[in-house]
């Protein structure tokens, strides 16, 4: 907790004559919890002490003993450091305070003081089905935004489409050779996909199908109208498609700016590396040769004039800096695209873009479907709505069983469907590839969203049966915390801020999920070892309002990630 550190900065920095907010700085988290709760390593003082630092630290303990804080109750010497044991009755008032008057908002801080970081997340291939693939970046990249905006960023969602290049030119000559109406209008995205797929075998057989498509692409790039309306057409019944999918997990884009957003600026780009006098051009091809920084060259332009991925994400990287002002900037995309983004902002760099330092690619690794109860359908390619629908279904199939009496069981199921979902792909380390087990992932006992929502029912549930009258603030009752289990339980209802502040900055939500993970975990100790409804009414006060903040810990974490609690399930 802050407020704590404030306090051993002042009592510390007028004996190790340092500024108080570098003594904070300095604070460490004890290894062993029995050490004590804050350390201030004296390391850094043995210089100027000419002293070796435990005798620095028995000097300090000497200094500070007898004396106590508001939020700390002793200082103790040990080896090298002197460690902080908080005082339980006032940090831990304190703090279920902090949660009681915060609420929704505890957790959250203002680091960010309004500035704009842009998000590049999600960005599905139109006219192809929004395959697993997709999944990583939608969830990871929904979930950052999320904690930047709880760190008091303005987070700005973009949906970097791909909705330009030659695949369209493919996708006309396609559809004015087979297309049926009835057909697109079904299943756009589905039977789109399905001419795509069948054009490639057809121009194996019949290569004047690959010139027949390359003209209708040139058409299009040179606005030609019927090019253009079918385009229009396809990204359009593409668009209502995905809509579904972002309206059942709840995200919403601030911009949908596909690649074809920034066709208008590409000669603008080009003129700049040329001025530059970074690129060379041969034959009309436009190249950017970054042998000297160990990668392959960059073409920007081919020899017939059409663009490619890279000269858009120039133009688009430029766009965003021009209009948002970003602080920063992230690509949430997948690792298979690492060398693009290094040469992306290698080139960003090469002409003198300072900003360039703040533009981040967040990678991560594959996502594979266990096979089992889940089988990948003919065409290889597992569909999210279908993944998402699938582990809704699953969900209620446990509900049933587990409360066959719950009056919203379809919210439950969606909740839990949903979240286990999105945890079970949040919950890994990033950058890994991870496999995805559907038997593992909706486990109510393992390290599951499932898990931490059923923590947060039955809190909501506990509470519910004791009715509104002891959801009142006391502050003597709220005092009488002594417990270990009880004073575990506060510390790591202490921690969400920090750990909120550490996932966003390592654009890590694994660490916000395992922590409530940790949540979960010692709420049930607690639970476990002290009893709540059947203790004496102080007492039972108390802990009804611990549980509360838990509830409240539990809800704001994963909220973050994009995961609802339900009261029951
Ligand atoms: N549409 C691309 C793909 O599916 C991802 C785009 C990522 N964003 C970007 N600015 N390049 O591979």
């Amino acid at each position: 907790m802050q407020k704590l550190k404030e306090e051993i900065g002042q009592a510390i920095a007028p004996l190790v004559g340092l500024e108080s907010t570098k003594v904070i700085d300095l604070l460490e988290i004890p290894p062993d919890p029995t050490y004590g709760d804050l350390a201030f390593p004296c390391y850094n003082l043995a210089k100027i002490r000419k002293q070796p630092p435990p005798v620095i630290a028995k000097d300090l303990g000497s200094k500070l003993a007898g004396q106590e804080g508001y939020y700390w109750e002793k200082a103790v010497p040990k080896g090298p450091y002197i460690n902080f044991h908080i005082n339980p009755r006032t940090y831990g008032r304190e703090l279920i305070r902090q949660v009681w008057e915060e609420e929704q908002d505890y957790g959250k801080t203002n680091l960010g003081n309004g500035d704009n970081v842009t998000i590049d997340y999600s960005s599905p291939n139109i006219a192809k089905p929004f395959g697993v693939g997709h999944i990583r970046s939608t969830v990871i990249g929904h979930s950052l935004y999320l904690l930047y905006k709880a760190l008091g960023y303005n987070s700005i969602g973009i949906n970097h489409l791909g909705d330009w290049g030659t695949q369209f030119g493919k996708l006309i000559v396609a559809f004015k050779r087979w297309g049926e109406e009835s057909r697109l209008e079904e299943d756009p995205v589905d039977y789109l996909y399905q001419l795509y797929v069948q054009f490639h075998h057809q121009a194996e057989e019949d290569p004047s199908l690959d010139d027949e498509a390359r003209s209708w692409f040139q058409r299009l790039e040179n606005g030609d109208e019927t090019a253009v309306s079918y385009w229009k057409r396809f990204r359009q019944l593409s668009l209502e498609t995905y809509a579904s999918i972002y309206g059942l997990l709840g995200i919403q884009f601030e911009y949908y700016h596909g690649e074809s957003h920034y066709n208008q600026m590409l000669d603008r780009v080009i003129n700049i590396v040329k001025e530059k006098g970074i690129a060379n051009e041969s034959e009309g091809a436009l190249m950017i040769d970054l042998e000297p920084y160990g990668l392959p060259p960059v073409m920007l332009r081919k020899k017939d004039g059409a663009t490619l991925y890279i000269t858009r994400d120039l133009a688009a990287a430029i766009y965003r800096y021009e209009t948002f002002n970003f602080a920063r900037s992230l690509y949430v995309v997948g690792a298979e695209q690492t060398l693009h983004f290094q040469q992306l902002f290698k080139v960003l760099e090469l002409l003198g873009f300072e900003w360039v330092s703040n533009c981040v690619h967040v990678p991560f690794g594959m996502i594979r479907f266990k096979e089992g109860r889940m089988s990948t359908r003919a065409g290889k390619i597992i569909l999210l709505e279908e993944v998402l629908q699938r582990a809704v279904e699953m969900a209620r199939e446990i509900i049933e069983q587990k409360n066959p009496d719950l009056e919203d069981k379809e919210g439950a199921a969606k909740a839990v469907g949903l979240g286990a979902v999105r945890f079970g792909d949040l919950s890994n380390d990033r950058v890994k590839n991870i496999e995805f087990d559907w038997e593992k992932v909706l486990d109510f006992s393992g390290e599951t969203a499932a898990y931490i929502q059923y923590a947060h029912a039955r809190i909501c549930s506990i509470i519910r049966k004791a009715g509104s009258d002891f959801l009142t603030w006391d502050d003597d009752v709220v005092s009488r915390l002594e417990k270990e289990e009880e004073i575990t339980l506060v510390k790591t209802l202490a921690l969400l801020p920090e750990k909120v502040i550490d996932s966003a900055e390592s654009y890590r939500p694994s660490v916000l999920a395992r922590y409530l993970i940790d949540v979960a975990r010692e709420f049930n100790r607690f639970y476990h070892n002290c009893p709540v409804l059947g203790s004496e009414p102080e007492i039972k006060h108390c802990r009804l309002l611990l549980i509360n903040s838990t509830r409240q810990v539990i809800a704001n974490g994963l909220g973050l990630l994009g995961i609802t609690a339900p009261e029951e399930m």
